[in-house]
């Protein structure tokens, strides 16, 4: 059970032996899996959406095998049940973050050589947030990249709207140091949101999103680790 005030953020490794995750999918999610070219991907993802069920089973007392994924016009999964939820993937890793109450969103990206960071950060972040980039020393100016990355789709992800919001659209803080916030977002109110950094593995970035509804709320990470049980 999760009290109102909590967001609970799991940790998965994606290569976890895919058996027992495979087990508790759906006919159409096998063969989404199947889809996949390559193999370690259809593992990710059998590791991923059964670990997202499993998780749903225990948090609704459902089978996890039965419960309805539905998903939002724009892609975002969701249950008919009050509990929101968001799930993300990169690398090896993947996170997937739990709340009754608001909408959130959440983002893991690992670290990647960026020869084109500030192309890519001039075309898709606002331009207070490429100056900022632009002022760090190399080594400082990938790690706020990637925070910064993480902590905008973690927005877009929360809101559902995914990449139809436009990236400039909105700020968020990224110096080393500076706490993770919501500078202002057009035609919303920044104060509304919450911004937090999840703790990941050296090398990854990552970042949850929720409108804050009366309040912050606590972050309980941990880690998914086997099967936990299922009554
Ligand atoms: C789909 C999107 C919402 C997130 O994509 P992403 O960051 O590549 O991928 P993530 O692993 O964080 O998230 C994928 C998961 O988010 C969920 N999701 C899908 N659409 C969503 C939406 N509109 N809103 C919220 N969550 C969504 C799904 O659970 C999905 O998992 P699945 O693929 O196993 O079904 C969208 O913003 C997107 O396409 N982004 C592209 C990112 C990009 O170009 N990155 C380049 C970095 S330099």
């Amino acid at each position: 059970v999760i009290d109102e005030r909590t967001i609970e953020v799991w940790s998965l490794d994606l290569e976890s032996p895919p058996a027992p995750f495979a087990e508790v999918l759906t006919e159409a999610e096998r063969a989404q899996a199947a889809r996949f070219h390559f193999e370690h991907l259809r593992r990710h993802y059998t590791v991923a959406r059964g670990a997202l069920r499993l998780l749903l089973g225990r948090y609704l007392s459902a089978d996890p095998a039965l419960i309805a994924l539905r998903t939002g016009p724009k892609g975002k999964p969701f249950v008919d049940a009050p509990l929101s939820f968001n799930v993300s993937h990169s690398g090896d890793l993947a996170l997937l973050a739990f709340t009754r109450g608001p909408e959130l969103g959440i983002d893991v990206e690992q670290f990647r050589p960026m020869p084109d960071l500030l192309p890519v950060a001039r075309r898709f972040f606002c331009a207070e947030e490429t100056e900022e980039l632009m002022a760090l020393p190399p080594p400082a100016r990938q790690r706020a990249f990637f925070a910064c990355w993480t902590r905008k789709e973690a927005y877009i992800k929360a809101t559902g709207n995914g990449l139809h919001t436009p990236l400039d659209q909105f700020r968020v803080t990224l110096r080393p140091g500076e706490a993770a916030r919501f500078v202002h977002i057009a035609n919303d109110d920044a104060g509304a949101w919450t911004l937090h950094d999840v703790v990941v593995p050296e090398g990854y970035a990552a970042a949850v999103a929720y409108r804050a509804g009366g309040g912050a709320r606590e972050i309980a990470q941990r880690v998914f680790e086997g099967m936990p049980r299922v009554q």
